[in-house]
């Protein structure tokens, strides 16, 4: 891949230089990239002085190569269209530029990975949708579970960003809180970052976490220090959250790419008559708790594809690509499942046509219609 992000660039080059000189450059680039990529990709913690004028721009030259790739196809397809139906008749048809439609490719690619960089990794989507429940008694109707996923605390969405998602999440005013997994990308680094941005998210019934498969570095050290920020950590286990005369069953059941999450013993014991909703990082989930009766599944993990192709994004994306559900709401029955667009990035820090989202859940009876999630703001662009 990071090859392949190198062959427009090295064309480009070649618009502008002597080919062999293009080829040298990006050769002495590629195995630069290919080096430091393949170590950022763990997220190891560094000055933010890096990460601005170093790791950001070498991700940028790398999604502008990937995305270059198509553009210098389409600019091809589009030159050699314009050759032919500019010729006069019987004069002989000119060659496309290969070094031209690159060069256009890749300035299209930097204006497409610059966006997804600087700008739409920043702009959180909040959302608001209403899930009918089967079961849910009269006094929990609009109840409001504020349901977060992928934060991702690290180098590129530091304790800082993770802070401002706090205060975007309690002005919203939910009920309860959720974060479903993987928040860090790697190690130990950033366990007390973690702890701070959870210990600022603020709900009338709490905040409740159940790890990701990226939190497994020192999985028992993250969940003592979201535990010790007042937050709880469900593993494999349940509670009752009441409200007046009603109340529900909230589960999160634990990491299931360390085989440590447990679905039966999660939902063994549950009070009969009760709805219950699950946090589990994997929407792979969903099929085996909707057959145990789970009204409300809520997940993460996909990041909604994080690389979409622009306006189709919602089903064309990495996610999609691979037979995932990227995001949004899902129905099996009498069950439901949200997959959240998760708010961090993992690899590139860049999202293409997937904005991050804080999705506002809301509980209605049975016979509501089901809406898919309406986009209730934009806040505005992140700082720094
Ligand atoms: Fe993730």
């Amino acid at each position: 891949m990071t090859l392949a992000a190198h062959l427009a660039p090295a064309l480009a080059w070649a618009a502008v230089v002597r080919w062999w000189l293009a080829l040298g450059v990006m050769a002495v680039v590629w195995l630069f990239t290919a080096r430091r990529l393949h170590a950022l990709f763990s997220d190891p913690p560094r000055p933010r002085w890096v990460v601005r004028l170093i790791d950001e721009p070498m991700f940028l030259h790398w999604a502008a190569g990937l995305v270059a790739l198509p553009l210098l196809l389409l600019g091809l397809g589009a030159l050699t269209a314009l050759s032919i139906s500019g010729c006069a008749p019987g004069a002989p048809a000119r060659a496309p530029s290969v070094p031209v439609a690159a060069l256009s490719g890749y300035g299209g690619g930097l204006m497409i990975a610059a966006f997804g960089l600087y700008v739409r990794r920043r702009r959180v989507r909040a959302r608001e949708i209403a899930v009918p429940m089967r079961r849910l008694h009269g006094d929990l109707d609009g109840y409001r579970i504020a349901h977060l996923s992928d934060l991702h605390i690290g180098s590129y969405d530091d304790r800082a960003r993770g802070l401002e998602w706090a205060q975007e999440t309690n002005a919203l005013g939910p009920d309860l809180i959720v974060v479903t997994g993987d928040l860090v990308t790697s190690g130990t680094a950033y366990h007390a970052d973690v702890a701070k941005v959870i210990a600022a998210l603020c709900a009338r019934d709490g905040v409740f976490v159940v790890l990701g498969n990226h939190d497994q570095w020192d999985d028992q050290a993250l969940a003592r220090a979201i535990e010790a920020s007042g937050a709880r950590v469900l593993r494999n286990e349940w509670l009752q959250i009441e409200r007046g005369e009603g109340a529900f069953v909230l589960a999160g059941v634990d990491d299931g790419y360390t085989g440590k999450g447990d679905l039966d013993r999660t939902l063994a014991g549950r009070p009969d008559g009760l709805p219950t909703v699950l946090l589990a990082h994997y929407p792979s989930v969903f099929r085996r708790a909707a057959q145990r009766g789970v009204e409300l599944t809520l997940s993460g993990h996909t990041h909604g594809g994080q690389f979409g192709v622009p306006f189709l994004a919602d089903r064309v994306n990495l996610a999609t690509a691979v037979g995932q559900r990227p995001r949004g709401l899902f129905r099996d029955g009498d069950s439901a499942l949200y997959v959240s667009a998760g708010l961090g990035t993992t690899g590139p820090p860049l999202r293409i046509g997937v904005a991050p989202e804080i999705a506002m859940i809301s509980l209605r009876p049975a016979g509501f219609s089901l809406d898919r999630g309406a986009a209730i703001r934009s806040n505005i662009p992140r700082s720094g």
